[in-house]
């Protein structure tokens, strides 16, 4: 496994829409692996591959229920609103206030190539929407209702 570089907003992969993944083989289930590794190391809950360079249709989650990898991910329902902040690996200095749905259904290939579906709701719900938008070329500073400088931990003396 290696960590690979996280691209940042300016770069033009983070604008592009990414193609389908035709076939799953060694090379995918590496990109996979590390894509995860990337995401734990920079303490994410989300990686999408065109932030690493590689403007195809694959997303790898962990809000600390375990990792999710998605293969064509597709959101199917969409139900209810909710506004929460969130931040972007590749938008390092800034957080904002974003309206996702509440509830999502997001159909997707796992690694074994398997058609699977993902019913969910709370901060999975949103990563997932978060992370495909990825997919299409949008990050949350474009939906965001708010943006602000990301607050540094303070030094108490
Ligand atoms: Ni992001």
């Amino acid at each position: 496994m290696s960590k690979l570089d996280i691209v940042v907003a300016g770069n033009p992969v983070l604008r592009l829409q990414a193609e389908e993944v035709k076939k799953i083989d060694k090379k995918l289930h590496r990109l996979l692996k590390d894509m995860a590794e990337t995401m734990y190391a920079a303490d994410g809950v989300g990686l999408a591959a065109p932030q690493v360079g590689v403007s195809k249709r694959i997303v790898v989650i962990d809000v600390g229920e375990g990792l999710i990898e998605m293969i064509n991910p597709v959101i199917v329902k969409k139900e209810g609103s909710v506004i929460g902040g969130e931040g972007c690996l590749s938008v390092p200095d800034y957080e904002g206030e974003v309206e996702r749905a509440e509830y999502v259904e997001c159909e997707f290939t796992d690694r074994s190539g398997k058609r699977m579906l993902l019913q969910t709701d709370g901060l999975l719900a949103i990563a997932v929407q978060h992370e495909l938008d990825h997919l299409d070329g949008v990050l949350f500073i474009d939906k965001a209702k708010s943006i602000m400088p990301k607050q540094k931990e303070k030094i108490v003396e």
